[in-house]
This record gives structure tokens, C-alpha cells and sequence, in this order.
């Protein structure tokens, strides 16, 4: 399984989620290519914001390795899953893709928790405050697709 996470900076929202599906799939020994990325091209290269690397590091979880890129239509070829952090992010995905079978393999995170609610994971960049609750959603989250994909 090949899973991408999407949000707009690629510092914020998308390098929690990868750091938490990650680590949840490490704890399973299985070996899934689970990677982030932004639709915006301002930090390309950079490590993720400081504070969601305190906040992955209040909850046992390293990013600090992390480097931000920026999607391209070729991710859309070759991931299984695309996952949106919000809604933007996902209609800027549906519309990079060339193919629908591309267009097939993109999904609003939080539809794992909350399906057909087009629920979006607010973007932390602006709220010191919020990074928190950006946390425990991509938890909730990622939880589910584990509960969803890993065969028993
Ligand atoms: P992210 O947050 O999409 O969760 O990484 C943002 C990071 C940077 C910017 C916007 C959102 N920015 O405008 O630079």
C-alpha cells in the first residue's frame, strides 16, 4: 500500500498525519510507502513548523527528518490513496489529475471517521492554539485507516 498526504504547505497538517500512519503501520511490521506533500511550492525542502514537531514530540513522534516537496501528477500515478487534509486541497488534486483512475484514489482525510461529511482538518498555520486539535483528529484518522486497510 502506497499512501500520500496532502495539505497546502506540507509543514503543518500532511507531516502529522505521515508521521502518525507511519508509525502505526511500523508498530504492525508492516511496510507500507507512506510519504506528505504540498500543493504549494513556498516550502519545498524545508523540515516541518516547529510547532508540529513539539506537538508530534509531546506524543512519542519524531518528524524532525521530514522535508516538505510539492505534489505533481506523477504522485497521483503512482500512490494508491491520496489523502486531503481539507477541502481545497482535494478539489486542487482532482483537478491535477489526468486520469479517473487517478481521480479514484483521492480522499478527504477525515472521511475515514466521518463518511460523506466533508469534514476538512483546519490549517494550524495562522493558530499557535490549534496544532492540538490538528493532532488528535490525524490520530483519530489514521486509526481508522488502519482499522479499514490491515487485513486482521
Ligand atoms: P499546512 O499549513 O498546509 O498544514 O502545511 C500551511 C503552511 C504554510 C502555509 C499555509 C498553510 N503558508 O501559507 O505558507
Amino acid at each position: 500500500m502506497k499512501v500520500l498526504m496532502v495539505c497546502l504547505g506540507n509543514i503543518c497538517r500532511s507531516p502529522l498525519a505521515e508521521g502518525i500512519l507511519k508509525k502505526k503501520i511500523a508498530e504492525r511490521g508492516l511496510s507500507w510507502e507512506i510519504a506528505s506533500a504540498g500543493t504549494g511550492n513556498w516550502h519545498i525542502g524545508e523540515p516541518p513548523d516547529p510547532r508540529s514537531q513539539a506537538v508530534a514530540a509531546r506524543h512519542g513522534l519524531d518528524i524532525s527528518r521530514q522535508r516538505a516537496m510539492q505534489i505533481k501528477p506523477e504522485h497521483l500515478k503512482h500512490y494508491d490513496l491520496i489523502l486531503a487534509m481539507d477541502q481545497s486541497n482535494y478539489n486542487n488534486l482532482v483537478n491535477m489529475a489526468q486520469t479517473e483512475e487517478d481521480r479514484a484514489k483521492i480522499r478527504l482525510i477525515l472521511d475515514f471517521c466521518y463518511p460523506g461529511e466533508n469534514r476538512s482538518v483546519p490549517d494550524p498555520y495562522w493558530d499557535d492554539n490549534g496544532f492540538e486539535q490538528v493532532y488528535t483528529m490525524l490520530e483519530q484518522a489514521c486509526e481508522q485507516i488502519v482499522e479499514e486497510l490491515v487485513p486482521r
